[in-house]
């Protein structure tokens, strides 16, 4: 199997060297603010801990549903054969299993993700439907790719857990050639008249089925928070724009429960 080309062993700089957390700024994590230099090891202990039943629970959460959001966003990214995709938070591999038969067998299929529990997971499940493809553990705001390289990058449900989201949005721009495109599906803004039913569901029913399925409250509490303090569909347009993409706009699912976010690195 082909391997991408990184630039793992080059010394931090640039974008790289700028996006070092800084200790006396916090970031959020869920409805606490937390230094910034925290955030990454707390969402880690939270992947950590869901790992073993993350598939099971996105199927509870959702009814389902995430499978369909997720084709969707496979669509969007009209892949043709030979190209190069990345999926960034890759977690337990659903969107890479979808991406890998599209680009085969010519193209390339990396996963990215910050947590060895979910990219072994994510890893292994490509493995074992007959699909090889690289596996690379790293932050999301210091990803170790050349740049121009990659077709097409997808990040799925991962944006949201990022400490600087707009570093990894320029990241994702510089690891694009001419003509790629970014693909972001994440939790979005419902629209106001199921707000109060879907806060119920989210503060009252996620960390009970967390409790249950997964023996965790806290960390499903902290999704329910952390879609709350998520940028919503126009401010993450906004964010695309500010990242250098062109075309940028979205697709509302599920009433703005979720939304895909597209993007052009057009020069
Ligand atoms: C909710 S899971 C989504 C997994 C998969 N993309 C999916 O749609 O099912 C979020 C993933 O983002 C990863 N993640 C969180 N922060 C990250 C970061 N800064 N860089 C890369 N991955 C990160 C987590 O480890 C986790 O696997």
């Amino acid at each position: 199997m082909k391997h991408p080309p990184t630039n793992r062993d080059a010394e931090p700089h640039g974008a790289f060297a700028a996006a070092r957390p800084d200790a006396a700024r916090t970031a959020d994590f869920g409805f606490q603010a937390v230094p910034e230099a925290d955030k990454a090891h707390r969402v880690g202990a939270v992947f950590s801990s869901v790992a073993p039943r993350y598939d099971l629970m996105n199927d509870l959460m959702s009814g389902g549903m995430h499978r369909l959001w997720k084709t969707f966003a496979v669509e969007l990214c009209a892949l043709r054969p030979g190209e190069r995709v990345l999926d960034v938070a890759a977690g337990t591999g659903d969107l890479a299993l979808k991406l890998w038969p599209r680009v085969m067998p010519a193209g390339e299929v990396v996963l990215a993700d910050i947590n060895e529990a979910m990219l072994l997971r994510g890893r292994d499940r490509l493995l074992d439907a007959g699909m090889p493809a690289g596996a690379i553990r790293c932050d999301a705001e210091r990803m170790p790719f050349v740049s121009d390289h990659f077709d097409c990058i997808t990040i799925g449900f991962g944006l949201r857990n990022v400490t600087r989201k707009e570093n990894a949005l320029r990241e994702m721009h510089r690891m694009l050639r001419a003509g790629g495109r970014l693909i972001v599906l994440e939790f979005s803004r419902v629209h106001r008249a199921l707000a109060p039913l879907y806060d119920a569901y989210s503060f009252g029913v996620l960390p009970l089925l967390g409790r249950l399925v997964a023996g965790d409250a806290a960390s499903y509490r902290y999704l329910a928070e952390s879609i709350r303090v998520h940028p919503d569909q126009n401010q993450l347009r906004d964010l695309f724009v500010r990242a250098g993409f062109e075309r940028a706009d979205y697709f509302n699912l599920a009433a703005g429960m979720v939304a895909v976010h597209r993007g052009f690195k057009l020069g």
